[in-house]
């Protein structure tokens, strides 16, 4: 298995899992300081879980789009260098401010992931990486207008969810065209559908064309 430097494989009682070291954000189970990071709960959690070779390295500038809360974020800024984490939702930044809060390298933005000219004044360019979950319609549209902040080598780290897109066509058919689309600005290296962690969703590894 491919994991970032800063993610590991540890034990949590009777069970193995993947952890990250840091400050606990939303309840999880901590030994040693290393965080347990539960597949269940994070699409990206459920990449590395499944094996896929997300390109994703420790110390990485990474952009993340719809970072709720901050479960996820929470582990990607354990390992990565800055992470700029971008959610439209006033709600959820709240708690995301507190995540933030024991993590000096990462940057809460209320801001649309669908208007990147609101948040290009903040966020660095040349970026190793975009991590995207935002889970609404238009998900390769939303790639595409961020990918201007990626270097010509970064990756970008996705999960599709298929009804986002449209809730009565068959998923397979959904992720085909949100594949199309997405190759208008970028080479997919890598999918993988995310069962048995979350229904209906799948992770897409690619890198700007
Ligand atoms: C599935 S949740 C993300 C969960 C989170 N990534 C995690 O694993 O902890 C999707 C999030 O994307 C946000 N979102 C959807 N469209 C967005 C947009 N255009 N800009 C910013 N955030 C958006 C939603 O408000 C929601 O919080």
């Amino acid at each position: 298995m491919t994991l970032p430097d800063g993610v590991e494989r540890r034990d949590f009682g009777d069970e193995s899992a993947l952890a990250t070291r840091g400050e606990p954000a939303y309840g999880e189970p901590v030994v040693d300081g290393w965080r347990r990071w539960d597949a269940h709960r994070s699409k990206l959690g459920a990449t590395l879980e499944l094996g896929v070779d997300t390109g994703l390295a420790g110390g990485d500038s990474v952009l993340y789009l719809g970072a709720a809360n901050g479960t996820t974020v929470s582990h990607v800024a354990d390992f990565a260098g800055p992470t700029y984490a971008v959610e439209f939702a006033p709600r959820p930044v709240r708690d995301l401010l507190d995540v933030a809060e024991a993590r000096t390298n990462l940057f809460p933005l209320l801001k649309d992931a669908r208007k990147p000219e609101t948040y290009a004044h903040v966020v660095e360019s040349e970026l190793d990486a975009i991590v995207q979950d935002v889970a609404t319609r238009g998900q390769a549209d939303v790639a595409l207008a961020n990918r201007q902040f990626l270097a010509d080598d970064g990756r970008f780290v996705g999960a599709v969810k298929a009804r986002s897109e449209d809730v009565t066509r068959d998923p397979g058919d959904v992720f085909e065209d949100v594949l199309d689309r997405l190759r208008d600005g970028y080479e997919v290296l890598a999918t993988e559908r995310l069962e048995p962690y979350h229904e209906d969703h799948l992770a897409v590894v690619a890198t700007p064309k």
